[in-house]
């Protein structure tokens, strides 16, 4: 028997919803498959925490949270708190502290679902991005002078390391020499246009890329990768990118299979020497907040994601079966034209796992 313990922090907004279903649909398999058991603590941490508290967790909120296996978090961010407190004060920390310096984001276009891409299919689309972290241009180095005069200025800089771009990189071509349907890695660039640390990046990717004879690699420039992700997606394989541009780049990609409803992301530490983080790509939605609606399908993957990374392929893959089922049944919600609930579209996957597997 395999025991985990799992942090949960639902978060804000939809993030609450869509954690509940998510934990539902971990329960189902725990009860199934005799082989897996969880212990869950929730945390409370939020903007609603920051209203109360002054900050979106306690001083030692990484210390409480270092020991768990993983993290499973839903959403932070809402209207009255300043978004980039409420990523500076939870979620960043996290990554960083962490070491979650992968962010694995499937482009996957589930059966089922169908892709605003015409003619596009489950085969065309089918690849996985790759987002560096912990670095890059999400860096909070830089400031602020004259502010309220006519000479108010801002400077962000950007942080390019040897170490941070060739772990990220290595992680890429393994993966592509390992699951990679072509084995080829496509690296997001804009070399032209930020002259110092992407040439940096771009001849990391060559010297990494010797040290896998089997997979080839290029650089597109992110403008023209966005658009090729439209226009050729099926000549994407693993796609590997700076933090910025991963961010950007993952929403479209996102958006050609199903939007947000249904994309998730996990924030991994691969030396698993602290627990890595799964949580949808979405935020909290304040727009849907309260409504019942919330697609919680992203959730519900990031949860798969979980249990591979926890050594449980075969119940991960039974999870995204499931999902295809349900999506080919039209079990939805609004955001996928259907008429569900966030909470029967989690019983219905729950339900179906346990005639399948039960
Ligand atoms: P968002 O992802 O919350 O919403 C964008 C649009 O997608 C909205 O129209 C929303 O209704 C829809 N949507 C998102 N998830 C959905 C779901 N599961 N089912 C159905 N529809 C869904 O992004 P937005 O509006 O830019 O940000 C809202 C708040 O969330 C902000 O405070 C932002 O900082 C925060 N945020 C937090 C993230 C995180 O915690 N990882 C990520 C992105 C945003
Ligand atoms: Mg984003």
């Amino acid at each position: 028997m395999d025991h985990f313990s799992l942090a949960l922090i639902p978060g804000d907004g939809i993030g609450v919803d869509v954690v509940r279903e998510g934990k539902k649909v971990l329960d189902t398999i725990c009860n199934i498959h005799g082989g897996i058991s969880l212990s869950y603590t929730e945390f409370d941490w939020s903007c609603e925490y920051y209203a109360k508290h002054g900050s979106m967790m306690p001083d030692d909120g990484l210390e409480r949270l270092k020991d768990f296996d993983s993290i499973f978090l839903g959403a932070v961010g809402y209207p009255g708190v300043p978004d980039h407190v409420s990523l500076w004060g939870l979620l960043l920390p996290i990554r960083r502290q962490f070491q979650q310096y992968i962010n694995l984001r499937p482009v996957k276009l589930l059966k089922g679902i169908q892709s605003p891409l015409v003619g596009k299919t489950s085969e065309d689309l089918d690849f996985i991005v790759i987002r560096e972290n912990n670095e890059g241009e999400y860096s909070n180095i830089g400031g602020r002078m004259y502010e309220g005069t006519d000479m108010d200025m801002a400077i962000q800089n950007s942080v390019f390391t040897r170490k941070g771009v060739e772990r990220v990189l290595r992680y890429a071509f393994d993966l592509a020499q390992k699951n990679g349907k072509r084995r080829h890695v496509t690296a997001a660039t804009k070399s032209n246009g930020i002259n110092h640390t992407m040439p940096f990046w771009d001849e990391y990717v060559q010297k990494i890329n010797q040290e896998y004879s089997n997979v080839t690699s290029n650089t597109v420039h992110i403008d023209a990768l966005a658009a090729f992700f439209v226009s050729k997606p099926e000549t994407m394989d693993v796609v590997v990118a700076s933090n910025l541009f991963g961010d950007i780049l993952t929403d479209l990609g996102a958006a050609i299979v199903g939007g947000l409803g249904i994309a998730p992301s996990a924030n991994i530490n691969p030396e698993k020497e602290f627990p890595s983080m799964f949580e949808p790509v979405h935020g909290s939605a304040p727009d849907i907040a309260g409504k019942g609606i919330a697609n919680p399908l992203a959730s519900i993957w990031c949860t798969s994601m979980m249990l591979d990374h926890l050594g449980h392929p075969e119940s991960a893959k039974a999870i995204i079966e499931t999902m295809e089922e349900v999506l080919q049944e039209n079990v939805v919600t609004p955001d996928l034209g259907g008429q569900a609930t966030t909470e029967q579209v989690g019983d219905f996957i729950c339900e179906k796992l346990k005639t399948k597997l039960g």
